[in-house]
């Protein structure tokens, strides 16, 4: 990959990275349960490490972090509210889910074409490794709501 065309995919990553601190950090102020309140920070806290690494990697690639594009709308910080019932933290956990395989998706792409940048790959690997930790833990979670939900109809 041209140096250039490097550079713009690691700022959609940049954007990327950035929406999904926003979103979690606002999720975990809006959460009333505090297991997920405090996962969520620290999801929120590791996503935030990702939007590190990718600035260095591009301003050492001699680019500018930018956050460029629209805003993904339902799944951004901007969700008004408190989530306190099931219904909204399964709503929740669901939207994350898709989030973090949107992630997924965008870094098993770029790493199959980063070529011989070893540094870069490594990144890419240790956030791929992450958000797929994090689907784990919403999906996980999100059986478990959905357990106690079918309980308490029955
Ligand atoms: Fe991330
Ligand atoms: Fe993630």
């Amino acid at each position: 990959m041209e140096k250039k065309d490097l550079i713009q995919k690691l700022n959609w990553f940049y954007f990327l990275e950035k929406n999904q601190v926003e979103l979690y950090t606002a999720q975990s102020q809006q959460v009333e349960d505090l297991y997920i309140k405090k996962a969520l920070q620290r999801v929120a806290a590791v996503e935030q490490g990702h939007v590190e690494n990718i600035a260095r990697k591009i301003r050492k690639l001699g680019g500018t972090p930018s956050a460029i594009g629209e805003k993904i709308a339902p799944l951004t910080g901007s969700t008004a509210g408190y989530i306190t019932g099931q219904a909204g933290l399964i709503a929740l956990l669901e939207a994350n889910i898709k989030l973090e395989e949107k992630a997924m998706k965008d870094y098993k792409d770029f790493l199959l074409r980063v070529g011989k940048d070893e540094e870069l790959f490594n990144i890419l690997w240790d956030h791929l490794i992450d958000e797929d930790l994090h689907t784990a833990w919403f999906a996980n979670k999100l059986a478990e709501l959905k357990a106690q939900n079918a309980q308490l109809k029955r």
